[in-house]
């Protein structure tokens, strides 16, 4: 069974090989309108179920118009309207909904969530996000990064704020793509040991730094995220607002990077807190390309796990 549960769990040389069908099938729709079918439509007569527990725009949008444009039809259930959200277990939704569909998308709080719909689908089963990972999301960036400034391999990552699950996804791909990434931000938020360590074991050059402007140093690419995660305790932001002030990325700070440097924001952001408005809306900024290749990243994901 071929489940995208996260970037390290799959074969670098399939990555980069969805990475390139994500390229090819963005370039082959060209400008056509985004309801029309493409012309290979691989998913025509399946059905594809998108579960959200936690809300979304990009993701809820970019699988389902994707889905549509490979020929097949969705379903957007919400965690909260299923049985799901009342008690029936995750074992026994991931059998009964293996019987109506194909594939299964899911974004949920716990990874072992994710896990346990995985052992027990006998259909693909794609993360859209957990509280540890957000690997379509890297996906994306990856083709993104690559779109304007060609191979990612080598270069250098600088992620600025929380170590949290878009981060864990980009450690997973330094591994794995083979470039650099130095995290700043404060010792609380720093991401979990073992994804820095699956990229160290790779041979990525993994830095944690406390001083943004150091960290910045020569980047090829300064990524950010919100300072509070969905799965983050409301309780906890002004604390998390008061740390991680010194690491907004803003005009002063992205001049400290590359010339040529790219800035990656996945989404929704808040504006003026994690990132300036000047610099999403800046001449490094790709924020909008980053969103739109979520739905190119993933119908090369989706292709990929029905071996299509
Ligand atoms: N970046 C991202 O996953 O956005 P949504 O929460 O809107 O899906
Ligand atoms: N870190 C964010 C990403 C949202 C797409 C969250 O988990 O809320």
């Amino acid at each position: 069974m071929k489940h995208f549960l996260d970037i390290h769990k799959t074969d670098a040389t399939e990555l980069r090989g969805m990475i390139d069908s994500a390229h090819a099938m963005k370039a082959a729709r060209n400008g056509r309108p985004k309801g029309s079918p493409d012309d290979d439509t691989p998913l025509k007569g399946r059905m594809v179920a998108l579960i959200f527990e936690k809300p979304s725009t990009r993701t809820r949008v970019s699988f389902d118009v994707g889905v549509r444009q490979m020929g097949g039809e969705t379903m957007v259930l919400s965690g909260k309207e299923m049985q799901l959200g009342h008690g029936e277990t995750i074992a026994d939704t991931a059998r009964v909904l293996s019987r109506y569909v194909d594939l299964i998308m899911i974004r949920t709080f716990e990874e072992a969530t994710l896990l346990e719909m995985a052992e027990h689908a006998t259909v693909p089963v794609i993360n859209g996000l957990t509280n540890r990972t957000h690997p379509c999301q890297i996906m994306a960036d990856v083709m993104t990064y690559e779109e304007h400034r060609g191979p990612i391999g080598g270069k250098k990552v600088v992620w600025c704020g929380d170590g949290n699950n878009v981060c864990a996804s980009f450690l997973h791909a330094a591994g794995q793509f083979g470039f650099d990434f130095t995290f700043t931000g404060p010792e609380t938020l720093d991401p979990e040991d073992r994804f820095v360590q699956f990229a160290r074991e790779k041979g990525s050059k993994v830095v944690i730094a406390r001083d943004p402007f150091v960290a910045v140093e020569g980047a090829d690419l300064v990524v950010t995220d919100t300072w509070v995660s969905m799965h983050d305790p409301e309780s906890a932001k002004e604390r998390r607002h008061n740390q991680l002030r010194p690491y907004q990325v803003n005009e002063q700070l992205m001049s400290r990077a590359k010339p040529d440097s790219l800035f990656m924001h996945c989404l929704p952001a808040h504006r003026n807190d994690e990132a300036t408005s000047a610099v999403m809306d800046g001449p490094h900024s790709v924020i909008f390309d980053e969103a739109e290749n979520r739905l190119h990243a993933q119908k090369a994901v989706m292709r990929w796990c029905l071996g299509l």
